[in-house]
């Protein structure tokens, strides 16, 4: 598949996202990490924000729920027009379900992965998802360090996706920059969402560009 970046949002200025999302209109997405307070240590947006985004780009949105109680929030992600909502298999009690609510509803369904969480574990739960989310950092803040001790878990995810033949997308996140993304695109990451390697950049554009072609080579 060929290679799509998200630039995350929570790197963007929040009081001007929309100019924000348009800054990136060569990307394939747009990452919009919602946080609760709980399950991670951070807050961010909910879905009123999400249903303002919507109407001020043309590009997809990517929902990244890092919050408690997915199974009763994330299907309504999915019902306002998100074309992607990815659950923590930590938070979610009925995965299952909410993927398959996520799917119903007419959007992607996708699995993140804290770095300390086996990918084996959540083996079966593969042909209820559209996308696999490995955390490349542990999940609640942009502008963290690259954690190379979970491209090995990046590998094992693209094998596990390859033996069973299925088309699930392969997403990292978390310090994905100019310096790690080859290393991310070679363990078998399709999918990269980059927060402040593309918002710190003077041309968020242009660095999209680049992690595009980097990705590719
Ligand atoms: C972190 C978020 C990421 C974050 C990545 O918990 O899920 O999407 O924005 O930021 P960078 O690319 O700066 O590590
Ligand atoms: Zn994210």
């Amino acid at each position: 598949m060929a290679v799509q970046i998200a630039p995350s949002i929570l790197s963007a200025d929040f009081a001007r996202l929309a100019d924000e999302v348009t800054a990136v209109s060569n990307a394939d997405w747009i990452h919009v990490d919602v946080m609760d307070n709980h399950f991670v240590p951070n807050l961010t947006l909910g879905l009123p924000v999400v249903e303002s985004l919507l109407k001020v780009t043309p590009l997809p949105l990517d929902c990244h729920l890092m919050i408690e109680d997915p199974d009763r929030w994330a299907p309504g992600y999915a019902e306002a027009g998100a074309s992607s909502v990815t659950i923590h298999a930590e938070a979610a009690s009925a995965p299952i379900r909410t993927l398959r609510a996520i799917r119903a509803a007419g959007a992607r369904s996708g699995l993140a992965l804290n770095p300390g969480t086996a990918v084996e574990q959540y083996a079966d739960l593969l042909p209820e998802i559209d996308m696999m989310l490995v955390m490349t950092v542990e999940p609640g803040f942009g502008g963290q360090s690259f954690l190379d001790v979970v491209l090995p878990k990046v590998r094992r995810a693209r094998e596990l996706i390859k033996g069973r033949e299925l088309d699930v997308w392969l997403q990292v996140d978390g310090g994905v920059n100019a310096e790690t993304i080859e290393r991310c695109a070679e363990a078998g990451a399709d999918v990269f969402v980059a927060g402040s390697a593309v918002y710190s950049a003077d041309d968020p554009a242009e660095a999209v560009r680049s992690l595009r072609e980097q990705a590719s080579a």
